[in-house]
C-alpha cells in the first residue's frame, strides 16, 4: 500500500465456497505499519512484555460492546478497513479535524456511516488504565478489535493472530479517504483497481469482501441496485424495495442486512451472491454467473 509501505498479513481461516469450487478465505484486512527508517517489524508479541493485559482488555471491551449490540462487531471491523485504505493502518480515521487538516470522518464513505468510535474510546481508556500508561497504539486497537469482533461473531475458528506495533498517524486526509475508499456503485474493474492501489490483489478483493458476512447497509447505498440493476434476483429486489423507497428522503437510512445472517461470520454472503442476492452493486460485481473474470476466482 502506498508503494512498499504496507504489507498484508495472510488471512488464516478458510471457508468452502462449493459452487465456484474455490477456497475462499473469509475476512480481515490486517496490515503492517509503514516500514520507514524508525519503524521496527511488527510482531504478535509486541505488547507481551510492556503490557501483557493489553489484548485481554481489548477483547473484554469488544465483547461487552457486542453484548450491548451485535452489530457493533461489524462496525468495528469496518473501521479497521476504512483506516487501512487511507495511508495504511495508522489510526488516522480516528483523528478529529484540526486547523492543519480536515480529517477522514466527514469523507463521503464515512459520514453518517462509520460507527463504533465511542467503543474505540472506551477500549483506549481501559487499555491505558490497565497498562498504566498509553503504550498501545490506536491503530493496533482497531486491528485487534476487528479480529476480536470476527472471532466473537464467527467462533474460535475465525480467530487469527494479529501482528502488532503500528504507530499512530498525526495527520489525516479527507481527500485521500474520498479517493481511496471504494464506493458501492463501482464495477469489477474499478474495485480491482481500488484494491491494487493499496497493494491488494483480486483474490484479496474477493476474500476481504467476505467482511460483508456481518453488518448492515443503508438504503442510499443499494437503492440504485434494487431499482436499476438487472443482475439481481427479481423477488429479492421486490422485497428490498419495501423498505427502501425509490425516491431519496425519509427512507435513506433504512437498514438491510448485508447477508441473511448479519450477526454471524459464515459463508452465506458468498452463497447469496451465487443467487444474485448481493445487497450492494459492488458485491454482485464479484459474481456475475457467466464466466466473467472474478467468477473463476
Ligand atoms: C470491496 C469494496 C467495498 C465496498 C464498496 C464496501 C461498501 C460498503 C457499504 C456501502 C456499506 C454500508 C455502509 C452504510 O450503509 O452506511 C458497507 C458496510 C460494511 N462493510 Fe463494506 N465495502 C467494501 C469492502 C469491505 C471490506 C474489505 C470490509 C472488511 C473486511 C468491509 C466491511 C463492512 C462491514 C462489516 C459493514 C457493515 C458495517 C455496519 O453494520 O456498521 N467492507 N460496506
Ligand atoms: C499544525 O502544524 C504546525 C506546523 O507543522 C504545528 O506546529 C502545529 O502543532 C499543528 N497544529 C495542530 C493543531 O496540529
Ligand atoms: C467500469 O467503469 C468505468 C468508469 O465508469 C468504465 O470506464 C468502464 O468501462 C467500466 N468497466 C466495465 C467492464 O464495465
Ligand atoms: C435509475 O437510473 C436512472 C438513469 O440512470 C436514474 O436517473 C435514476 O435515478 C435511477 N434510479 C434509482 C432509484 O437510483
Ligand atoms: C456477464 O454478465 C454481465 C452482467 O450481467 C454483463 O455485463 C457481461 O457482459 C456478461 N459477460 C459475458 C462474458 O457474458
Amino acid at each position: 500500500m502506498h508503494n512498499n509501505k504496507t504489507k498484508l498479513q495472510a488471512p488464516t481461516t478458510m471457508a468452502s465456497f462449493s459452487y465456484l469450487q474455490c477456497l475462499l478465505v473469509i475476512v480481515t484486512v490486517t496490515m503492517m505499519i509503514p516500514t520507514t527508517t524508525n519503524a521496527a517489524a511488527l510482531t504478535p508479541n509486541f505488547y507481551k512484555k510492556v503490557c501483557p493485559k493489553a489484548l485481554p482488555v481489548i477483547r473484554r471491551v469488544v465483547q461487552k460492546a457486542i453484548n450491548r449490540e451485535r452489530r457493533m462487531g461489524a462496525s468495528l471491523l469496518r473501521l479497521h478497513f476504512h483506516d487501512c485504505f487511507v495511508n495504511g493502518c495508522d489510526g488516522s480515521i480516528l483523528l478529529d479535524d484540526t486547523k492543519n487538516f480536515t480529517g477522514e470522518k466527514t469523507a463521503k464513505p464515512n459520514l453518517n456511516s462509520i460507527r463504533g468510535l465511542e467503543v474505540v474510546d472506551e477500549i483506549k481508556a481501559a487499555v491505558d488504565k490497565a497498562c498504566k500508561r498509553p503504550v498501545v497504539s490506536c491503530a493496533d486497537i482497531l486491528a485487534v478489535a476487528a479480529r476480536d469482533s470476527v472471532a466473537i461473531l464467527g467462533g474460535p475458528q475465525f480467530w487469527y493472530k494479529v501482528l502488532l506495533g503500528r504507530r499512530d498517524a498525526r495527520t489525516a486526509s479527507i481527500t485521500a479517504a474520498n479517493n481511496n475508499l471504494p464506493a458501492p456503485f463501482l464495477n469489477f474493474t474499478q474495485l480491482v483497481t481500488s484494491f491494487n492501489n493499496v497493494g491488494l490483489n483480486t483474490k484479496d478483493l474477493v476474500v476481504l469482501s467476505g467482511g460483508h458476512t456481518i453488518g448492515f447497509a443503508r438504503c442510499t447505498t443499494y437503492r440504485n441496485r434494487i431499482y436499476n440493476d438487472t443482475n439481481i434476483e427479481t423477488n429479492f429486489a421486490t422485497s428490498l424495495r419495501r423498505n427502501c423507497p425509490r425516491t431519496s428522503g425519509v427512507g435513506d437510512n433504512n437498514l438491510t442486512p448485508l447477508d441473511p445472517t448479519p450477526s454471524s461470520v459464515d459463508n452465506l454472503y458468498y452463497k447469496a451472491l451465487l443467487g444474485k442476492k448481493g445487497i450492494l452493486h459492488s458485491d454482485q460485481e464479484l459474481y456475475k454467473g457467466n464466466g466473467s473474470e472474478s467468477d473463476k476466482c
